[in-house]
């Protein structure tokens, strides 16, 4: 449709690069100077282009605020030591995103659109991608319905935008979390597997009754009978049981991590069993109990992995066993960033190198 050279750009002024702190950049704070923006009319896309990161001006009808059709995504760029700036299993992301539209009854972006634009915002912004260990640049795309209109419907208008911002890690520190036995984050046959806001605003409430009660975060369990590990808030979970990885299978009710799939893929590389399989929070207490359960972590883009050190099933606090490098985590952690980083040969094909403009 578009070719990425062919983008018009409008540049920015005054870079507000120099305002940022890219030693301490605090996760969601600050936002790269350009965004890149298109509008969707019955089945056209228009008014395509990459422009300074601005206020919006909308109708307070539009669609979206009031009956949620909004989807997101949420990537990572990395500068490597030669300079080299690379995105992070753009197809897996573009996939899922494509998934999360549909789910919304939301139409297609297309592959061009989606591909050309972040690469060309992302080679105009090359300058935020930070090169701090441990950092990275978060990439936004999301759509959401634009009409204004107030009738419950699904839209015929949307803007999708793509926005950028540096950000350091997620997690500060190994996280104390909940086992959920009263609320639910998804039902079977609802819309958890989607990355539609709706899934993150209605996680808020159990979210903040748990960190009242000193917990991180919560780990889902099944809508039906509260039987299953599911995932957690902002992440997927995955255990170290008597040496196995685990991790519950996805379906509708959990997210399909693109992080959690890079996760078991380096397991395997790594020569480690891993299962993906229903996990009981029986069979998870009873680990727990009998000291079999020797790691559990959460897996995201934002998060990365993030160590567990706490779980709390049943109003009991379980302390997970002390961890070193050695830990499969860990080792993990540090394949993955190697990986990205051209440390090590990008052998599942998970990295795009885009040129600086
Ligand atoms: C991510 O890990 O990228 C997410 O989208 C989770 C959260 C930051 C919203």
């Amino acid at each position: 449709m578009i070719h990425a050279d062919a983008i018009p750009f409008t540049p920015v002024k005054e870079s507000r690069l120099s305002q940022v702190d890219m030693q301490h950049l605090e996760f969601g704070k600050y936002i790269s100077d350009h965004m890149y923006y298109a509008h969707y009319d019955h089945g056209k896309w228009s008014d395509i282009a990459i422009r300074p990161f601005a206020d919006l001006s909308l109708s307070p009808s539009i669609l979206g605020l009031h009956y949620g059709q909004t989807v997101f995504e949420g990537m990572k760029a990395f500068r490597r030591p030669d300079g080299q700036i690379t995105i992070f299993r753009m197809d897996k992301h573009y996939q899922r995103f494509l998934a999360s539209l549909d789910r919304m009854c939301m139409p297609p972006v297309p592959e061009d659109l989606f591909y050309d634009g972040m690469s060309r915002l992302i080679s105009i912004d090359a300058a935020w991608v930070p090169e701090a260990d441990g950092s990275s640049l978060y990439i936004r795309p999301f759509m959401f319905a634009s009409e204004a209109r107030f009738g419950v419907k699904v839209a015929e208008e949307y803007l999708f935008i793509i926005f950028t911002g540096p950000v350091g890690p997620y997690y500060a520190k190994p996280l104390r979390v909940k086992v959920e036995l009263d609320y639910v984050r998804a039902a079977k046959g609802g819309t958890g597997y989607a990355k539609c806001g709706g899934n993150y605003g209605g996680s808020y409430y159990p979210t903040q009754k748990a960190k009242e009660e000193g917990f991180d975060q919560v780990i889902w369990t099944d809508g039906r009978a509260h039987e299953f590990i599911e995932e957690s808030g902002t992440m997927n979970l995955m255990f170290v049981i008597d040496g196995k990885v685990v991790t519950p299978p996805t379906s509708d009710s959990i997210l399909d991590g693109v992080t959690r799939d890079s996760i078991l893929t380096i397991a395997a590389d790594l020569g480690y069993d891993a299962e993906v399989r229903p996990l009981s929070i029986e069979e998870l207490e009873n680990a727990l109990k009998a000291g079999r359960l020797q790691e559990a972590f959460g897996a995201g883009t934002a998060a990365v992995v993030a160590p567990i050190a706490v779980i709390n099933v049943h109003g009991h606090d379980y302390e997970l066993p002390a961890w070193d490098d050695n830990a499969f985590m860990m080792k993990a952690k540090q394949k993955l960033t190697r990986m990205r980083m051209g440390f090590e040969p990008d052998v599942h094909d998970w990295n795009t190198i885009i040129s600086p403009m």
